[in-house]
């Protein structure tokens, strides 16, 4: 048994992380409440300029006669890479309005909207942001992606904001770690790999998502659903990714996380999330 002294001490340590977690929460939904206006500006002057473009096109067709060929086909190139441009910033601004307001939801307590989701296209999407998060950063650095999705999986009830999150933070991860590796082994040697599957049996969808990283210890995982709990360098990581993932798969969504890893070798997340059909 606990002495009193040491009870004492885990309660304050416990209260301090609590404090530090509110105090993170206040400030995140103060930054997203301020991020929200400008992202709404930017969504809105693109929609904007999208039509302004549609019309500068109009004015140009009726003027095609008085323009040669050549510049034509170059105005017609550059007002096609415009429209795309646009379209893209409209995409990726309500993409992030969306994040800014689940974490508005989160710090307010609320639980987002429960909808009929394709969970497939959202592993995808993820995937994909995952992977090209980490290009950007690391241009010289690939990673094979292996991909493979049960057809025909019925549409769930979920969040999408919650679910896409979660995984998110794994891929953010399983991308960190292959990388990580790739910065200490022999890179004749070492083929970075993440596979990711996506499988429903009837009753519960399974997903998993492994790499052939850094692996974990038996101490990595004890600690790994803790909060501020990280092992990577100041700047990299604030440990709330998998406390946030938790927090979704098994609280939100009553599923479980399974953990597989071997040190220097793979790491391995299954979430198995009962199916709530729509
Ligand atoms: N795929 C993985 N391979 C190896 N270690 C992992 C993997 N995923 C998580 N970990 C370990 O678990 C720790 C906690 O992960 P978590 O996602 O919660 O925080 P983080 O990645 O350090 O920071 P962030 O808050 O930015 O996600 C990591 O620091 C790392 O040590
Ligand atoms: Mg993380």
């Amino acid at each position: 048994m606990e002495t009193p002294n040491l009870e004492m001490e885990t309660l304050k340590q416990l209260l301090k992380q609590q404090e530090k977690l509110a105090s993170l929460g206040l400030l995140s939904a103060g930054i997203a409440h301020e991020i929200q206006n400008p992202l709404n500006f930017v969504i809105n002057f693109s929609k904007m300029s999208y039509k302004l473009l549609k019309d500068l096109y109009e004015v140009l067709e009726e003027n095609k006669d008085k323009i040669g060929e050549a510049d034509r086909e170059e105005i017609d190139d550059i007002v096609a890479d415009l429209r795309e441009n646009m379209n893209k910033i409209v995409e990726h601004g309500e993409r992030a309005i969306n994040t800014i307001q689940g974490i508005l939801l989160i710090s307010r307590g609320k639980e987002g909207e429960l909808i009929p989701s394709d969970i497939c296209a959202i592993v995808k999407e993820y995937v994909r942001l995952a992977y090209h998060a980490m290009r950007a950063k690391h241009k010289n650095f690939n990673i094979s992606i292996h991909e493979d999705y049960q057809l025909n999986i019925p549409q769930l009830m979920i969040v999408p904001q919650d679910f896409s999150r979660a995984i998110l933070n794994i891929m953010n991860n399983a991308c960190y770690s292959v990388w990580e590796k790739s910065q200490i082994v022999n890179s004749e040697s070492y083929s970075p790999t993440i596979e990711i599957s996506v499988k429903y049996d009837g009753q519960s969808i399974t997903v998993a998502i492994k790499d052939n990283g850094m692996g974990m210890s038996e101490e990595v995982k004890k600690h790994i659903y803790e909060n501020f709990f990280t092992t990577k360098p100041i700047g990299e990581g604030t440990g709330l990714g998998m406390a946030i993932t938790h927090d979704i798969i098994v609280n939100r969504l009553h599923g479980e996380i399974q953990i597989d890893s071997k040190v220097g070798e793979y790491a391995c997340f299954t979430l198995i999330i009962p199916a709530k059909l729509k």
